[in-house]
């Protein structure tokens, strides 16, 4: 039996919704457990597109879904997501859907706070994605959050006033941004609670009873390494644990539980939002790849940033989390291009630097260094194993499992489903 946590390696965006879509079929369980609606993640079925915020990717596979305590959910955009695809033919009833009674609720104070701070200073702006993610997550750090289990207790709307106050205060006074009206507040997040109670319930010991049953789990990331809060390229970051450890810590297991790590890697990287990419591209070739790859965010429709592949970065990732393979992704986007660079270090100062640099201002000086290779002409979008990729294709592929030492379990070559070269499942 094999429980897998499946993680974004680069900035988001990497294709973590298709794999999970995919892998849910040999799992029993999908677990999301962190981030919030700041997540977009897109699967594509027999030529059907559906896109989860909220809900595990795993769900179009009919798996059992759980939000983990994790997460920050906003409920209303929840209620939205259950609805819209239940409208698409997906079963998101109470018994398919589980919520920990220990995640955080997203409140109108927190969007109006991250749109009234990303508004207030132009040049200390991080990019966000404005669904009040940070500022959930500080409340939740400030013992000020509200959970699902608080909005089910009688204190609950005394609760909301105290914290409403104070942020009425802020967003007034000090950003001169207008108040949120707290009875509108009560009254819709009370409707809230009568739609989403019957889904409420501790999964962390809903995963452990699974887990005496030898039922396997997936747990599933969002967002990606490098916005990760701690090891990301902070501020530039999100405000949570995109790492494989806080699998253990946003759905209630401990880590012996875990018996894999699958890093999902775009064959390219991209960004949406601020701050540092060192192998961004500014000309045609940026171009070619962001108008191919469609490279526009699923949450905000944002142009996401494109650049060549960096394996300082994948590297980092390797280490951060105990990675045990890869699944590449987006690799058909690449076809057409006569030359692919894969960076394999920074130049700092005239020295080499293997390790992804924390200081901003250091990774800002760095030029990156590339080793170059042919690309490959061909449309591999309906090729279905390894041996019929171009030659180009597998020396791309193998050149970036030698300088990570980390072999791609899984490769993918189209939105599609079934657009997948399985080399070696992660579930065994
Ligand atoms: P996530 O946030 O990591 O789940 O990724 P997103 O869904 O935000 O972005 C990935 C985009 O690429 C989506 O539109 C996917 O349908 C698409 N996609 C995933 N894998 C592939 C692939 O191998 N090739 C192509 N062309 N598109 C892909
Ligand atoms: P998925 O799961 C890409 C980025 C935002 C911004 C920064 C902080 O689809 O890969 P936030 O709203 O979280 O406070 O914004 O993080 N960001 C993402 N970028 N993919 C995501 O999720 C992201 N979630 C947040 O663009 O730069
Ligand atoms: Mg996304």
């Amino acid at each position: 039996m094999a429980n897998i946590v499946i993680i974004g390696t680069q900035w988001g965006d990497e294709g973590k919704g298709k794999i999970v879509d995919l892998l849910a079929e040999y799992s029993d369980y999908v677990v999301r457990f962190q981030g919030g609606n700041n997540a977009g993640h897109t699967m594509v079925v027999n030529g059907e597109q559906f896109i989860s915020h909220l809900v595990p990717s795993g769900i179009i596979q009919g798996k059992v879904c759980m939000i983990g305590n994790g997460m920050v959910v906003d409920p209303e955009v929840l209620i939205n997501e259950i609805d819209y695809l239940t409208e698409k033919g997906v079963n998101v009833g109470p018994e398919q859907l589980k919520i920990s009674e220990k995640a955080h609720l997203i409140m109108p104070y927190h969007k109006a706070m991250d749109h009234a701070r990303e508004a207030a200073n132009e040049k200390k702006q991080i990019g966000t994605t404005g669904r009040g993610i940070g500022p959930c997550y500080e409340d939740k750090s400030a013992r000020r959050g509200i959970r699902f289990v608080d909005l089910l207790d009688d204190g609950f709307e005394e609760n909301v006033r105290a914290v409403a106050e104070e942020k009425n205060f802020y967003l007034t006074e000090f950003f001169k941004a207008p108040a949120v009206d707290v009875q509108d507040v009560i009254d819709s997040y009370s409707r809230y609670r009568d739609r989403l109670a019957p889904y409420v319930t501790d999964v962390s010991v809903m995963i452990d009873q699974v887990l005496r049953e030898d039922r396997r789990v997936l747990f599933e990331g969002a967002q990606g390494t490098h916005l990760d809060i701690d090891h990301g390229t902070y501020p530039y970051v999100t405000s949570s644990n995109t790492v494989s450890g806080n699998a253990c810590c946003g759905a209630g297991v401990g880590p012996k539980k875990i018996d894999r790590v699958t890093g999902i890697v775009k064959a390219y990287t991209t960004r949406v939002g601020k701050g540092p990419f060192p192998t961004e591209l500014f000309d045609a070739t940026g171009d070619f790849i962001q108008e191919k790859g469609a490279e526009f965010g699923a949450t905000t429709g944002r142009r996401r940033r494109c650049g060549w592949i960096d394996t300082v970065m994948l590297r980092n990732a390797v280490r951060l989390n105990s990675l045990t393979g890869f699944a590449v992704t987006k690799l058909d986007v690449l076809g057409g291009l006569d030359t692919l660079k894969i960076c394999t270090g920074y130049k700092y100062k005239n020295k080499e630097l293997e390790d992804f640099p924390t200081s901003l201002q250091v990774l800002a000086e760095c030029e990156p260094v590339y080793e170059e290779m042919p690309g490959w002409e061909a449309d591999i979008s309906a090729v279905r194993s390894y041996d019929q990729l171009p030659e180009a294709t597998r020396n791309y592929l193998r050149r970036i499992e030698e300088l990570t030492e980390t072999a791609a379990e899984i490769i993918s070559v189209g939105p599609g489903r079934d657009q997948t070269i399985m080399l070696n499942n992660p579930f065994g």
